[in-house]
């Protein structure tokens, strides 16, 4: 399938999406989020897909936030639409039943920012930069990243950086526990590769399960503990569990079907 704003690979399955405005230091635009949507949708659905990499074209920007040019005129109800339909999606890939890593090459601001902290995990180039700037709009953020900013690096950090709309380099956001590592521009989709190729070798249910479980804990209504027994449950009645135990005690490697 061809998008009009995002470029898309799959190679030893997994898909890279790379979100494809550069001259727009790849501001989210509605259509782009809509696409983001339908690409992890396809991407859930599709066989071939065992895991994903979100990343922005160019060297300069993964995301420099939601298209402020889209903004103008709006009224508080399509504001809120605009909001709800950003929260849609970047859920979706937060549910997503595969790991989704962002690579984060470069500006992660506002929408940006919220998009990577959508992902499973994040991986930043050295030059990578976050921030929550919309109070320079008289905006606060939409897309989820005042509940999210929160989980990854604790409220008396977040509240600052929504505040002062400051931005943040990739070594603080690896102290502050918003990245998961930060490497040289030419080692984002390298290390991606190796961190995904380590969850590809597991078992997809049981890498599933986790993701539910853990999602589990921020879910308002939602006791984690006992999503968590549900999700280990399920994994009994998963050939991966058969064929894992049995490679277990047999001394050799796990071959899981996902089935
Ligand atoms: N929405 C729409 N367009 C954006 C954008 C955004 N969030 N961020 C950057 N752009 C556009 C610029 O308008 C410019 O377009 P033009 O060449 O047609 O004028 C182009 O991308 C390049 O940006 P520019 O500002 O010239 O680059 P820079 O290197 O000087 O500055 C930033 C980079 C990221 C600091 C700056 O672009 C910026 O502050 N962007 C907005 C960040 C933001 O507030 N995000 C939250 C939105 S809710």
């Amino acid at each position: 399938m061809t998008f009009e704003n995002l470029l898309t690979t799959i190679e030893n399955a997994i898909l890279t999406i790379t979100i494809n405005r550069p001259d727009k230091l790849n501001a989210l635009n509605k259509k782009t989020v809509e696409e983001i949507g339908i690409a992890i949708r396809n991407a859930e659905a599709n066989t071939d897909v065992k895991a994903i990499i979100i990343t922005g074209a160019g060297p300069k920007s993964f995301v420099a936030g939601a298209d402020i040019a889209e903004f103008v005129g709006l009224s508080v109800e399509q504001g809120k639409a605009l909001a709800q339909a950003g929260q849609d999606v970047f859920r979706q890939i937060e549910n997503c039943a595969k790991p989704v890593i962002a690579a984060v090459n470069g500006f992660a601001l506002g929408g940006g920012c919220e998009l990577s902290m959508a992902c499973h995990l994040r991986i930043a180039s050295d030059n990578a930069k976050f921030g929550q700037p919309e109070v320079n709009l008289g905006l606060i953020a939409g897309y989820g990243g005042t509940q999210r900013l929160i989980q990854y690096i604790g409220k008396t950090k977040a509240l600052e950086l929504h505040m002062t709309a400051d931005m943040i380099n990739a070594e603080q956001a690896l102290s502050l526990g918003l990245v998961n590592y930060v490497v040289a521009p030419n080692q984002l989709i390298p290390k991606c590769l190796e961190i995904l190729e380590k969850i590809k070798a597991k078992s997809p249910k049981a890498i599933t399960g986790v993701i539910n479980s853990v999602n589990a804990y921020f879910e308002n209504g939602v006791n984690g503990f006992d999503a968590e027994i549900n999700e280990f449950g399920k994994c009994f009645a998963t050939e991966d569990f058969k064929e894992g135990t049995a490679a277990f005690l047999e001394k050799r490697k796990a071959n899981f079907t996902g089935k």
